[in-house]
């Protein structure tokens, strides 16, 4: 469907739906999704410590490329104190290690899999080529090993990694495949922002745990008689809405704490979860000055920094904060929880202020002084292409399911074919809370029902949060690398079973 789309035939539509969007997220429930209860004894919140991400170093800097290398193997970890649990991990870690690349400095990932099942790995908000970008047909077996390459012609970015095997990327990931990759360049390197350890990656995830330990996802029983897939791959037909755990883990670790210094940091904050939405606050709120000053987005830097009071992610969002632990007494524990949780689910992690010392960091006042952070060319709309994604639930196979204009998921079938370097307008049209994710490169939210964008839409997005009966309009602009590529949703339960659509970017 082709259309022009006017700015003031967007604000006029506003008008009539306002009052809906305002009451959007009142009452209804914050994720769409299913609690899995854990059958064992659980940890006391704020004991373990964050652990840091594991960085992972490259095996090779030669040849005006940085390779790394990663074994995807079975691994026995302790995420809760005392117990061991196997995980499906990179290099054997859950969460996967930390990656670290260059804007403009290609990286070859080399993944070797020790799994006994295949595997694909997607680089989230990667600008990458199709035969590296991790289609869920295109698998990694078991022995095998693959190349992953990443020309990273993109800017400074908070990336994540994860599988995206068809049919079973829900359970793969809630089994320990996911991981954070930063993307630096010289533009970022060059504001004072905190970095070393006051630069802390923040990969939020919940899970449950079985009584003996092991990571509790509600896979569908074996089903011989669909044919579509070879054993069971999807989550049973009572968490088709989502999986969600009881356990919030950061890091891989539940509930934990750290001791900070009474100076600002630099928090990488991923929503990592399959199902559940995030909205954290600290408490208590800082004595003065802003809770969170948000920089950047899924797609890095935003131009200016923008001061929140809370923190809404939806799963896979990406939000680069500054928070000033300055403003606090020493002494102060500041907990970080999530308003869309309920008991347990409420906390997160905690800070403790431990000791004041000297910041050479910019606060968020100088920042502004400065001038912009980064420059975002705004997307040129005018008699831009509009096309619609309406994303419902929808039988598949027989089963309940998700679709994505009345299809389920079909890796032949292409839903458009896109002009690489033409800018155009996705619409996102849902009748719950569906994250929509595009692969290849990221979008400008421009409009909500009609209106302005929300607070948490800035910058460059890969990932937009569009809630129940909601209708996000996005601009988007493929810029190279022709090839099948994905839109999808990212609760992963809703992705399996079959909420993806494919394109050709040409
Ligand atoms: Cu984070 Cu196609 O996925
Ligand atoms: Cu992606
Ligand atoms: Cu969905």
């Amino acid at each position: 469907m082709t259309s022009r789309l006017s700015r003031r035939g967007l604000l006029g539509l506003a008008l009539g739906t306002g009052a809906g969007i305002a009451l959007g997220g009142c009452g209804a429930p914050s994720s769409t999704g299913e609690l899995v209860r854990s059958g064992i004894r659980l940890p006391r919140a704020f004991e373990t410590p964050l652990p840091s991400l594991e960085p992972l170093r490259p095996v090779s800097t030669s040849g005006g490329r940085d390779l790394f290398e990663v074994t995807q193997r079975h691994a026995e970890v302790e995420i809760l104190p005392g117990v061991r649990t196997p995980v499906l991990g990179y290099n054997g870690t859950f969460p996967g290690p930390l990656v670290e690349t260059h804007s403009g400095r290609e990286a070859v990932v080399r993944h070797v899999n020790e799994l006994d099942v295949p595997v694909s790995v997607h680089l989230h908000g990667g600008h990458t080529p199709a035969d590296s970008d991790g289609y869920p047909t295109d698998l990694v077996h078991p022995g095998d090993t693959r190349e992953y390459v990443y020309p990273m012609r993109q800017r400074a970015s908070t990336l994540w990694y994860h599988d995206h095997r068809m049919d079973f990327t829900g359970e793969q990931v809630y089994r320990g495949l996911f991981g954070m990759h930063l993307v630096r360049d010289a533009e970022e390197d060059a504001l004072p922002l905190p970095g070393g350890h006051r630069e802390v990656p923040l990969v939020i995830v919940d899970r449950a745990f079985d009584e003996d330990g092991r990571l509790a996802y509600p896979s569908a029983p074996m089903d011989h008689s669909s044919g579509h897939h070879e054993t069971n791959g999807w989550v049973d037909d009572a968490h088709v809405e989502g999986v969600l755990g009881d356990v919030m883990l950061v890091n891989g670790a539940p509930w934990p704490v750290r001791e900070v210094d009474a100076a600002r940091y630099r928090l990488r904050v991923l929503n990592g979860c399959n199902a559940r939405r995030l909205d954290l606050v600290l408490d208590p709120p800082p004595p003065s000055g802003a809770m969170f000053t948000q920089i950047g987005s899924d797609g890095g830097l935003l131009e200016q920094p923008v001061d929140h009071d809370h923190l809404k992610l939806a799963q896979a969002e990406r939000f680069d904060v500054l928070v000033d632990f300055g403003a606090y007494p020493v002494g102060t524990r500041v907990t970080v929880r999530n308003r869309f949780g309920e008991g347990r689910m409420r906390d997160v992690m905690r800070f403790v202020v431990a000791r004041k010392v000297a910041d050479e960091s910019a606060s968020a006042e100088e920042l502004r002084s400065r001038g912009p952070l980064s420059t975002i060319e705004p997307l040129d709309t005018t008699n831009a292409r509009v096309r619609e994604w309406r994303l419902v639930r929808g039988e598949v196979h027989g089963r309940p399911g998700w679709v994505i204009n009345g299809k389920a998921f079909d890796p032949e079938e292409m839903h458009a074919t896109v002009p690489l370097g033409e800018v155009e307008v996705w619409r996102f049209l849902t009748d719950l809370h569906h994250p929509v994710h595009v692969h290849l490169d990221p979008f400008q939210v421009i409009s909500r029902r009609g209106g302005i964008p929300g607070d948490f839409d800035r910058g460059w997005k890969d990932t937009v949060d569009v809630g129940p009966a909601d209708r996000v309009d996005v601009a988007i602009r493929f810029n190279d690398y022709a090839g099948r590529y994905l839109l999808h949703c990212h609760n992963l339960e809703h992705e399996d079973r079959m909420m993806m659509a494919a394109f050709a970017t040409t």
